[in-house]
């Protein structure tokens, strides 16, 4: 997997200042300090796929691909927020939230779900830059987010096939798929993004993952429409065994952007945001 785009083919001269939002600043900054932690989440894999050697190189390029995702929002946040120190907010980040990069097995219980996660890990990373990029009238960031978008979903695929192959040799049932992939959605109510969120931005007020999930969820939520989780849930059922435009995924998108708009204004309420 050969990296399709470079830092250098961005168009660094259409920023608009005029036209940065701060609540989706906000969210690029978080989204920063994750993506450049892509090579201790490589060293991690490269780990729990020892000896699969295609594998281990596309982990390479993957991490590469990611590390410059970091890379380029810092360098769009610079000229949005010129007082943005990325090197401290980062380090303070992995400071906060360590990854066990030493782990020996994949800490999903075995390799082909290892590799469901990371097919749910891309679907919301590509579904959140397209959200982004729909969301925001600054025209250089939508370029990159368009660009980083492209790039998720191409992960998306590399870890859906190599998902194939262990697939074929595990034969995870349904309920053993599902259940992967449900616990996956419940680790979203782990501390990775509202600390990210909370760190990136300096919070205020002292950290804790109730009030900065209500923060960052809410900032998240309010941007999704139903397109977008309509091709999420289909990427969702696809990495399942299930048709991607079958009954599971109308459902499924039915209720999950419900939730999301529910989830949403509760949120928006409780921190007395109109
Ligand atoms: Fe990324
Ligand atoms: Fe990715």
């Amino acid at each position: 997997m050969s990296q399709h785009w470079k830092f250098e083919d961005i168009d660094w001269s259409r920023f608009d200042s005029r036209k940065v939002n701060p609540s989706l600043l906000a969210l690029i900054k978080a989204g920063s300090v994750i993506e450049h932690n892509g090579s201790d989440y490589g060293r991690y894999l490269k780990n729990v796929f020892k000896g699969d050697v295609a594998l281990e190189k596309e982990i390479d390029a993957w991490v590469l691909d990611e590390v410059k995702h970091g890379k380029v929002l810092a360098e769009w946040i610079r000229f949005a927020d010129p007082s943005f120190d990325f090197e401290e907010r980062f380090n303070a980040y992995v400071t906060g939230f360590p990854i066990n990069v030493e782990a020996e097995e994949s800490i999903r219980g075995s390799r082909a779900s290892e590799l469901l996660t990371r097919c749910m890990i891309e679907i919301g990373t590509s579904t959140f830059y397209t959200v982004i990029k729909d969301g925001t009238e600054e025209p250089l960031l939508k370029q990159i987010c368009s660009k980083i978008a492209a790039d998720e979903l191409r992960h998306y695929k590399l870890f859906y096939t190599h998902l194939q192959r262990y697939q074929a040799q595990e034969k995870l049932s349904f309920f053993k798929r599902f259940w992967v992939t449900f616990n996956r959605l419940n680790e979203n109510q782990d501390d990775e993004l509202p600390f990210a969120y909370y760190v990136a931005n300096k919070g205020t007020t002292p950290y804790t993952r109730q009030h900065y999930t209500k923060v960052y969820s809410q900032a998240v939520y309010s941007l999704y429409g139903k397109k977008h989780v309509d091709q999420g849930m289909a990427l969702f059922c696809k990495a399942i065994g299930v048709n991607p435009r079958g009954l599971l995924q109308k459902l499924m998108t039915f209720m999950v952007h419900n939730r999301m708009a529910s989830r949403s204004a509760k949120y928006a309420a409780d921190l007395g945001i109109s």
